[in-house]
């Protein structure tokens, strides 16, 4: 199996990182379009192959699309990062160019290829991708609530007391600090819901901090987070390539599931090796549905906003 990782910032840089140490990949590519950026990093991982006894062959590319040729998977993280006080939504402008551009290279060399997107905003790169390339809308995968879901469970652990591995948790809708919808009333530590165990006062709390988890770290940082982004990406493109069927959130196209179409939004789907294979019903009630389609308008503006550019 071969997997390429388009960016080699600090999520793509980890991202490939975590699919090196898994040992998940023959051949994995990275690229970037910063003269020897990649090469280096793809280096230096590769210095860890005999300490960590992975047998994976991480190369680097800068810019030679050739390089990713017949990639099973694609994972692209490209783009600028927000700065603090920056919204996803603002990064729009810059990527969007650099991700349509991204897409169709892969595209050339790979074509069969399952493309998960990290660039954001998440959920418009996404549906540029999707209509941009044409591909079947199994194939592209945006990761956001995987990652969301991921602050999720640990805003529970903190609270419960609890390892975050115990606890099924989904945040749905967009990956935005407004429109990402933490699910707590579907949420359980091991089948016991964890509604039982917190406070109205806590409950509250821990989905505020989920919202804004992305938004607290950039400003503890100075930059956008990597460790939980990448290990988001890697743990999708582990269960494509192993084909775990294992349920995730992922922003895909939706034509009519949770009322909504000509969009692509965070649902639970599960994803093995034809990419996200199918979406799971969730059956919001009316405060739940009314919050995922508050966040579809939402994602929609942004959408509209490719059209202007
Ligand atoms: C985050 O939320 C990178 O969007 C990503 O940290």
């Amino acid at each position: 199996m071969k997997v390429t990782v388009v960016g080699a910032g600090a999520v793509g840089a980890t991202c490939a990182d975590n699919i090196a140490r898994a040992a998940l990949a023959q051949e994995l590519v990275i690229l970037d379009i910063k003269e020897g950026l990649a090469e280096g990093k793809a280096q230096d991982m590769m210095q860890t192959a005999a300490l960590l006894g992975f047998d994976t062959k991480i190369s680097g590319s800068t810019n030679d699309y050739s390089k990713t040729a017949n990639s099973d998977v694609v994972v692209i993280t490209s783009g600028i990062p927000r700065k603090p006080g920056m919204t996803r939504e603002d990064l729009i402008g810059t990527n969007a160019g650099i991700v349509k551009g991204v897409a169709e290279n892969i595209l050339k060399y790979s074509p069969n290829a399952i493309i998960i997107v990290i660039s954001n905003p998440m959920d418009t790169m996404t549906y540029l991708a999707l209509k941009s390339t044409g591909l079947p809308k199994h194939r592209i995968i945006g990761m956001g609530g995987t990652l969301d879901s991921a602050r999720f469970k640990y805003q529970l652990s903190q609270h419960l007391d609890c390892s975050p591995a115990d606890l099924n948790a989904v945040v749905v809708g967009g990956h935005g600090d407004t429109t990402m919808i933490p699910l707590i009333r579907h949420a359980t530590w091991n089948s016991a819901p964890v509604t039982n165990f917190l406070t109205k006062e806590q409950q509250d709390k821990i989905v505020a901090d989920t919202m804004v988890g992305g938004a607290t770290l950039t400003k503890l940082i100075g930059t956008s987070a990597w460790y939980a982004p990448g290990a988001a990406g890697a743990a999708l493109v582990k269960s494509i390539l192993r084909d775990e069927k294992k349920l995730f959130t992922c922003c895909v196209s939706l034509e009519g599931e949770y009322g909504q179409s000509d969009i692509c939004l965070g649902v639970p789907v599960v994803i093995g090796k034809n990419g996200w294979e199918k979406i799971l019903d969730f059956k919001l009630n009316e405060t739940e549905q009314a919050a995922f389609n508050h966040s579809a308008d939402a994602v929609r503006n942004m959408n509209e906003v490719l059209k202007t550019l």
